[in-house]
């Protein structure tokens, strides 16, 4: 089938199913373009809860499709592959985290929404890069505040607020596999560049950082910033918004350790193909159990709530 002719079905299918279509930023360019919302991972969120769509297709990896189900159990949640996973909701399991919380006294959890629903189960609240700082600043002082799931957007946070916190150890593979070598050769050959990062990446690139944020954080700073050049620390899939949204600006990706472009392969896991079949089946869904899903919903709510 030819490109034009995929679209064109997709159209039908979205039609016949008053389905929408959710992406994130890391997808191919060619799901990019197809989707009706793209957005970091509060901004899926946000709009997944908005959305009066009956069927939501997910292309992103799945602990964003979990999201959008324990926010919407009424509604149909597809992914064109639900094999795709992500490193800091698979090297988390609920059981170490519930004994790592259960260690302490007055715990507040903090879970990162990259996360198993089972995690977000036994959380306090969730939170995202964008809005990890608003959220942190929320708790009582009172509590024991606990940071899951990844070390490096904790660490971050913790010495940016200046406060007392516990983080757990979990990282994400891609964001910890940049190279420090390739990303001091693009700064010393490109002195008028800034460098900009997603604070998943490991401290000792963070340290280089002009700017850190989110997706959509990075995308709008490169944009409203008066900078030409970038040099940037998150995952390829990220560069065709950059440059759709500032074409006359030039942006650098730093190498993974290997010296290849740095990609979550979970992420392009997603195809158009897959996402015909998924909206002709309407298959595969995301089902989450009720009870898990109730207690999952609480810390998402909170949240979404503080995040307004
Ligand atoms: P954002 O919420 O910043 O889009 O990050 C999601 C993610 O998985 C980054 O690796
Ligand atoms: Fe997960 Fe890392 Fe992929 Fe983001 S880039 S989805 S954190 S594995």
């Amino acid at each position: 089938m030819t490109n034009s002719s995929n679209i064109l079905r997709l159209k039908e299918l979205k039609e016949k199913n008053n389905a929408i279509i959710l992406a994130h930023y890391y997808v191919e360019p060619e799901i990019q373009e197809i989707a009706d919302f793209l957005g970091d991972s509060l901004a899926l969120a946000q709009q997944a809860k908005e959305t009066d769509a009956d069927v939501i297709l997910f292309c992103g990896v799945k602990f964003m499709a979990e999201t959008a189900k324990i926010l919407n159990p009424q509604k149909i949640v597809l992914m064109p592959d639900v094999s795709t996973g992500c490193s800091l909701a698979d090297l988390s399991p609920a059981s170490d985290l519930k004994e790592w919380k259960n260690s302490f006294e007055n715990p507040f959890l903090v879970s990162y929404i990259n996360c198993s629903a089972e995690v977000k189960a036994i959380s306090d609240v969730i939170c995202t890069s964008s809005n990890a700082e608003k959220i942190l600043k929320s708790i009582p002082k009172d509590k024991t505040i606990l940071f899951a799931t990844d070390r490096y957007l904790g660490s971050y946070i913790k010495e940016k607020l200046g406060i007392e916190m516990k983080v757990w150890k979990d990282y994400c593979v891609v964001h910890q596999n940049f190279s420090e070598e390739h990303l001091l050769k693009l700064i010393e050959n490109n002195a008028d560049a800034e460098v900009v990062a997603h604070p998943e990446c490991s401290d000792n690139l963070l340290k280089y950082a002009d700017f850190v944020g989110s997706t959509t954080g990075i995308i709008n700073y490169t944009k409203e910033n008066s900078s030409n050049k970038f040099i940037v620390l998150t995952e390829l899939g990220i560069l065709h918004q950059l440059q759709k949204l500032s074409p006359h600006k030039e942006f650098l990706m730093v190498n993974n350790i290997e010296g290849e472009c740095n990609i979550c392969k979970d992420m392009k896991k997603n195809t158009i193909e897959g996402m015909i079949l998924a909206l002709e089946n309407l298959s595969p869904q995301i089902i989450i159990d009720e009870d898990l899903r109730k207690k999952a919903l609480i810390p998402l709510e909170l949240m979404l709530k503080l995040s307004e």
